[in-house]
C-alpha cells in the first residue's frame, strides 16, 4: 500500500475554514485528520460538533477523527453522525479500550488507539489484532506546530515487530512534527499514514506541501 497524507485542520483557517477544506479535497491527500480536545486530557480546547459538521458539509474524503477527549465512549456516536470514517482513541483516556474499540466497530468507523510520547508501544500487545490504526503521538498532544520527538523511530520498529504476522495491514499514523525534512525517515521505519499540519498549512503553497508528502515515491523507500 502506498502511505496517505491526512492534513491537520487544527492549523487551517478557521474564518476561512471551507476554502481550507476545499484545498484539501482538490489536492492529493487521502484523509482530513480532525483533532477534538476537550481541555481535560490535553491543556487544550479545539473545535466540537458544530465545526465537524461544517466540515463534514464540504469534505469529499475520509474524516479522521483523532479524539484526546476523557472517556470518548460517551460521544462515539456522535462522532460517526458527524461524519467519522475513522474513530481514535487514546489509549491513556480509556479504562476499557477493548469495549471501547469494540463500539467504534459497531458503528462501522475503523478503529484507532493512539498513544502519547511516555507510552510504550508493548502496552499494544494483547490488542494489536483487534486495531485497525496505531497513532503514535511523535509530540506531547495539544498543539500543532511542536517539534518531532525522534524516539519516534524506535516505537515505528517496535510497532511493526508487535504487529508482524499477527496484523499485517495495521495502519500506523504518525502525528506531530512530521513535514518533508522526516518523513521519509518516518515512511522506511515502518509507518503508512502521516499526519500534517504547520508543515501544509505554513507552507506558502498547502497543496504542493501536500503533495511533497504524497510523492515521496517507493524508489526513495526502498533506498
Ligand atoms: C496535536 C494534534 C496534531 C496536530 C499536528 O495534538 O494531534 O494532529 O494538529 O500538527 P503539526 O503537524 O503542526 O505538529
Ligand atoms: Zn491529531
Amino acid at each position: 500500500m502506498t502511505h496517505l497524507i491526512a492534513p491537520s485542520v487544527l492549523s487551517a483557517d478557521f474564518a476561512n475554514l471551507q476554502k481550507d477544506i476545499i484545498m484539501i479535497n482538490q489536492s492529493e491527500a487521502d484523509w482530513f485528520h480532525i483533532d477534538i480536545m476537550d481541555g481535560m486530557f490535553v491543556p487544550n480546547i479545539s473545535y466540537g460538533f458544530p465545526v465537524l459538521n461544517a466540515i463534514n458539509r464540504y469534505a469529499t474524503k475520509p474524516l479522521d477523527v483523532h479524539l484526546m477527549i476523557m472517556n470518548p465512549d460517551r460521544y462515539l456516536e456522535d462522532f460517526k453522525n458527524a461524519g467519522a470514517a475513522n474513530i481514535t482513541v487514546h489509549y491513556e483516556a480509556c479504562t476499557h479500550l477493548h469495549r471501547t474499540l469494540g463500539a467504534i466497530k459497531e458503528l462501522g468507523c475503523r478503529a484507532g488507539v493512539a498513544i502519547n510520547p511516555h507510552t510504550p508501544v508493548n502496552v499494544l500487545e494483547d490488542i494489536i489484532d483487534y486495531v485497525d490504526l496505531v497513532c503514535i503521538m511523535s509530540v506531547n498532544p495539544g498543539f500543532g506546530g511542536q517539534k518531532f520527538i525522534e524516539n519516534t523511530y524506535r516505537k515505528i520498529r517496535t510497532l511493526r515487530l508487535l504487529a508482524s504476522g499477527r496484523n499485517n495491514d495495521l495502519l500506523v499514523e504518525i502525528d506531530g512534527g512530521v513535514g518533508s525534512h522526516n518523513a521519509l525517515s518516518l515512511l522506511k521505519a515502518g509507518a503508512n499514514v502521516l499526519v500534517a499540519g504547520n508543515a501544509v498549512f505554513a507552507a506558502n503553497d498547502p497543496s504542493i506541501a501536500i503533495s511533497e508528502l504524497k510523492h515521496l515515491n517507493s524508489d526513495m523507500l526502498t533506498a
